[in-house]
């Protein structure tokens, strides 16, 4: 079943020069690029995306980090998407992350580890219009 997911290039990945490097890698699996474009989240913009995440230890530097530069947004779309996407990124640890995957490839941390992609349907449900209007996203 075709599915659309949402991911984000992290300001890591970009100051790194990857972009176009992890996005050749996100087409050549496949994904069709609906949607794509970049943005500097403030602290308050990252905390709404990530509030499942507030409680968590680590939140205050994940704020930090997501708007410490320009992330690159996307609505991805394929056959199995969400679960392929979650696959091609790898771990959320590089250091656990299979060989193959954009995490072990680019990644220098848990935190600095080069991309987000929903984790769920019910996720990029949500995540996707927390970024992009239907007018921003070709169908
Ligand atoms: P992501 O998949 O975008 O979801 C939550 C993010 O929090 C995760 O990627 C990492 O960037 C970060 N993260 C997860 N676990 C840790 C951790 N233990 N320490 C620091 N950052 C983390």
């Amino acid at each position: 079943m075709t599915e659309r997911t949402f991911s984000i290039i992290k300001p890591d990945g970009v100051r790194q020069g990857d972009t176009g490097k992890i996005l050749a890698r996100i087409e050549e699996t496949g994904f069709k690029i609906l949607g794509l474009r970049m943005v500097q989240m403030t602290s308050r913009h990252a905390e709404g995306f990530y509030a499942v995440h507030k409680e968590r230890p680590f939140f205050g530097s994940l704020m930090e980090f997501m708007s410490s530069g320009p992330c690159v947004v996307m609505v991805l779309e394929k056959e199995n998407a969400i679960e392929d996407l979650r696959k091609l990124m790898g771990a959320t640890d590089p250091a656990k992350a299979d060989d193959g995957t954009l995490r072990k490839d680019f990644a220098t941390s848990i935190e600095a580890n080069v991309i987000h992609g929903s984790d769920s349907p019910e996720t990029a449900a949500s995540e996707i219009p927390y970024f992009f209007t239907s007018l921003q996203i070709q169908d």
